[in-house]
């Protein structure tokens, strides 16, 4: 029950039996997964979820694989926190924040290589590899080491140390690049047929979308099978986003959920925004974003391969796509820390900046359902939050705190 039936072309009519490791379709574009749900529906119902894992594959029969044979860490089924002190500091009465931060590694990252390492697993893979801004490359590298595969990750030099130091003790083998994802991503396409790597890359990869789209199911569930009025979702290549899409289609296919969907809303860097000017352009598709710059690493991705299918499904949603500062998004996750005792990200920060100013324009209610993704922990990101405590030590080693000098 509920295994993939197929893999069809998010842009041509093609489709592909999901029998064998596949990345891309034959026109470049990202494979999406596709179940039968009206059989499904038929055998599935929401009380058996009263019996289901406390992880993201309590919904394994919208996934690819069985939960008995998931490579798990116990990743998803994170709290949804009412924020009603961080509310009423930006005008919101009904503010949420999906604490992604409590997941395995630290990130929501975590979904979606769950899902991708198992199904790399379960088709054969031994190497897999991946670009990855950080937390991608972290998540991997603990998905592999707990399937017993070979990890390479590609990260830009300047990565939070977290992210470097989590690949290289999970066993990764990590290379640190002179340049950023994208730069990246081009030396995993040119060595992965040569080196037998299995490309693990963010939508080159049809099942990530799968992990990261139960962050849509769960945040249905948790509000008593409702759909909330608006999502705030940090944008960098968009896979949750368009993930969490899939999902609500698939719930409404299910009769699961009825009524409107969330109004979907892409917050990016204003140091790396590609998908907030194609919105405000009108266009289908972004332009690489030049010298791209941003203390939220996530959202470093000059160009992402779905990003005809982000601003698809903002549009569909009647959302919308905004940028914001790094001095905003640090200053907003220090109201979350302070008003909340949640520790966001710096792309969490920059949901809460955006959902501010998307409440003072006047296009969300105060009274509207908003949900936040905490997409990480910000102990991930101390050298950003760093900047506001400086802490000044003569050397790293005398921040140890006697670990190797006791004094
Ligand atoms: C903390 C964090 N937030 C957001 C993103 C962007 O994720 P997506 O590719 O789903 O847009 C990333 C990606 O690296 C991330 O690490
Ligand atoms: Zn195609």
């Amino acid at each position: 029950m509920g295994q993939a039936t197929c893999l069809n072309c998010s842009r041509c009519d093609k489709s592909f039996p999901p029998d064998r490791l596949l990345n891309l379709c034959e026109c470049g574009a990202p494979l999406l997964v596709d179940y039968d749900l009206q059989d499904i529906r038929k055998h599935w119902k929401k009380s058996d979820l009263d019996r289901a894992p406390n992880s993201m594959w309590r919904y394994s029969p919208v996934l690819p694989a069985d939960a008995e044979r998931a490579i798990t860490l116990q990743e998803g089924w994170t709290p949804l926190l009412r924020a009603a002190r961080l509310g009423r500091e930006i005008g919101a009465q009904q503010l949420w924040v999906k604490d992604e931060g409590r997941n395995p590694t630290h990130s929501f990252k975590a979904r979606g290589l769950s899902c991708a390492v198992t199904m790399a697993y379960l088709l054969g893979a031994k190497k897999l590899a991946t670009p990855s801004a950080g937390n991608a490359g972290s998540a991997l590298a603990a998905y592999a080491a707990a399937a017993g595969l070979e990890a390479h990750i590609f990260m830009p030099n300047d990565v939070p140390q977290a992210n470097f130091v989590e690949c290289k003790s999970f066993g990764a083998n990590v290379t640190l690049v002179d340049g950023l994802i994208s730069d990246c991503g081009r030396i995993v396409a040119e060595r992965k047929d040569r080196e037998g790597w299995f490309d693990v890359s963010t939508l080159k990869e049809p099942y990530r979308i799968e992990g990261k789209k139960t962050m849509g199911y769960e945040v249905a569930e948790q509000f008593g099978w409702e759909f909330p009025d608006a999502i705030f979702y940090p944008c960098g290549g968009g896979v949750g986003l368009i993930g969490m899409w899939k999902a609500f289609g698939e719930l409404e296919e299910l009769g699961w959920v009825s009524g409107k969907r969330p109004k979907m809303i892409s917050v990016q860097a204003q140091g790396c925004e590609p998908i907030t000017r194609a919105f405000e352009r009108n266009s289908e598709t972004s332009e690489f974003f030049p010298d791209a710059r941003t203390v939220a690493s996530g959202l470093r991705v000059p160009k992402a391969l779905g990003d005809f299918l982000v601003l698809r499904a903002v549009r569909e949603s009647g959302g919308t796509a905004i940028s914001v500062s790094d001095e905003e998004m640090l200053d907003a996750g220090l109201w979350m820390l302070r008003s909340e005792g949640i520790f966001p990200a710096p792309e969490g920060g920059a949901c809460v900046a955006a959902a501010k100013r998307l409440i003072q324009s006047g296009f969300l209610r105060p009274e509207d359902r908003i949900v936040i993704y905490n997409t990480a922990s910000g102990l991930k990101y101390l050298e950003a939050y760093s900047t506001r405590f400086p802490r000044h030590a003569a050397s790293e080693q005398n921040k140890l705190g006697g670990l190797i000098t006791p004094r």
